[in-house]
């Protein structure tokens, strides 16, 4: 009898600019991604995108549709080769690698779908590395790194070195090592990629219990079932942002 297949219908929800009431950010204004020389692909062309405060964004879209080269831009990973990207206000593309690194490692936290982890660091040293950008003594930078490790639930695992651990608890170790700094955005590249299903719902309960702390979560993901769980779903195809829509429960009433 149902006539609602779908769990994100376009017309369910609300439209971004209206909806989300969170302080800006990042910024993204007509922001564009040309690779090559020779015979250019445009990855991203003219994409408007703000991430505010407090919100988890899914970024949707076909393989080749720009996701990966979108949440790059965002976390400061690469440079535009048109257009702005603010953070907190201030125009980062036209910043040096210093000031985008420092405002990198002081603003975003990232996780990726094979972990990056260092494989002869533990746990403990490889959440640690996050924390070499800030002037901290070793025993503090101890202190916090088995504080994000608690905070995954591997505090027991702490000088277990990646090969000693499941992929999913690799993954947990990479958030710990994502959230240490107390950025206030996430940035994840398929983070469940690589994951078997239960490990995947730890993963993701994890992520969503960040934006309830006032952080942004942004998530790359191809899983439709993962997207819809964000309050928002951002979709990409040909580099274009091609719907960008918000879950009515994503939006303060
Ligand atoms: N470093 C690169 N050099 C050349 N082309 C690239 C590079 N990175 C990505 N691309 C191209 O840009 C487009 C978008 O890629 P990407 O952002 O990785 O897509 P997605 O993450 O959605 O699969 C694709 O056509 C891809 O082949
Ligand atoms: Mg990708």
């Amino acid at each position: 009898m149902s006539e609602t297949p779908e769990r994100a219908r376009p017309a369910e929800r609300t439209l971004v600019s209206s909806a989300l009431s969170g302080r800006p950010l990042i910024e993204l204004r007509g922001v564009g991604r040309t690779y090559g020389q020779g015979v250019p692909v445009h990855a991203l062309v003219g994409v408007d995108l703000t991430i505010h405060e407090g919100e988890f964004a899914a970024i949707v879209g076909p393989s080749g549709s720009g996701k990966s080269t979108l949440l790059g831009l965002i976390g400061l990973l690469d440079q535009p080769t048109t257009g702005t990207v603010l953070v907190d206000g201030v125009d980062m593309s036209r910043a040096g690698d210093r000031a985008r690194t420092h405002q990198r490692a002081r603003a975003l936290g990232f996780v990726f779908q094979q972990f990056h982890l260092v494989p002869h660091l533990d746990a403990a040293a490889n959440v640690e590395t996050a924390l070499l950008y800030r002037r901290l003594g070793r025993r503090r930078r101890r202190a916090s790194a088995f504080e994000a490790l608690d905070r995954v639930g591997l505090a027991d695992r702490a000088h277990h070195r990646p090969v000693q651990l499941s992929g999913g608890e690799q993954q947990r170790v990479a958030i710990a090592r994502a959230l240490v700094t107390d950025p206030p955005i996430i940035l994840a590249d398929e983070p469940t990629g690589a994951l078997d299903t239960a490990n995947a719902a730890l993963v993701l309960g994890l992520l969503e219990s960040l934006p309830g702390e006032g952080r942004a979560v942004v998530m790359v993901t191809h899983d439709l079932d993962l997207a819809a769980r964000a309050g928002r779903i951002i979709s990409t195809r040909d580099g274009e942002v091609v719907d960008d829509a918000v879950a009515p429960a994503a939006v303060a009433p």
